[in-house]
């Protein structure tokens, strides 16, 4: 089997940044955000599934997920994510072992699972958890400043997921995001080093 490296970070901690440097040194990388967006896109697999446990509503005209609907009742509503979940956590660990099968050539893989620290079956998956981790205020500014957010709404989103010293907790590696670009493009190179060395000795 080959390497199979965790990533996770709390919401704009810089996940799909650090992703994409792991990708030009031509790491393998599963996204699991972007399976769960492709399964509740027009014709996806959790279309149907959506539909019948919430109904017709939140799904558009277009046939796809009312993501701005949807985010908003799971916000406030605890069961109402939990449903939302045990229909798509499934599909994704399904779909994401499918390309992990498909990427056994690479060195090593990065899979991408914001839930990391929730979830056992994703932690089955991996070898090592790499977790990218940046202080709050900073997290916060970056995500006010690619969305159009505000600040209370992000807070409330941090608030809801793991603590960041828990999440810290389960960490083989940590990746510090406080700084620029460079400095996280030089974590990336040494991990990158690191990861391919160790390549199939798990
Ligand atoms: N070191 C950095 N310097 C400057 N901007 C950064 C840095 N790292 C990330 N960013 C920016 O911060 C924002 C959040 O980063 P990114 O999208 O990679 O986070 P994420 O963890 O994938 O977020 P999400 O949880 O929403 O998927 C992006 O706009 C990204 O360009
Ligand atoms: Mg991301």
């Amino acid at each position: 089997m080959t390497l199979c490296i965790g990533l996770t970070g709390g919401i704009g901690c810089g996940k799909s940044t650090v992703a994409g440097l792991f990708a030009e040194h031509g790491a393998g990388i599963v996204d699991t955000d972007a399976i769960a967006h492709h399964l509740t896109q027009s014709g996806g697999d959790a279309i149907a599934a959506i539909s019948a446990a919430f109904g017709k509503d939140y799904i558009t005209v277009d046939g796809e997920l009312d993501r701005a609907k949807m985010r908003g009742l799971i916000f406030s509503d605890a069961a109402a994510k939990q449903r939302l979940e045990l229909i798509l956590h499934p599909l994704i660990l399904q779909q994401a072992k499918q390309q992990l099968r498909l990427l056994q050539t690479k060195h090593y893989i990065i899979i991408v699972v914001p839930l990391l620290a929730e979830s056992p079956s994703f932690r089955q998956l991996v070898q090592r958890v790499l977790v990218v981790d940046c202080d709050e205020n900073i997290q916060v500014a970056r995500v006010i400043g690619r969305s159009q957010m505000e600040e209370a709404e992000v807070r409330g989103i941090i608030a809801q997921q793991t603590p960041r010293a828990e999440r810290l907790q389960i960490a083989d590696d940590v990746i510090h995001n406080d700084a620029g670009m460079d400095s996280l493009a030089e974590q990336v190179s040494v991990l990158h080093e690191r990861y391919s060395a160790r390549q199939n000795s798990n």
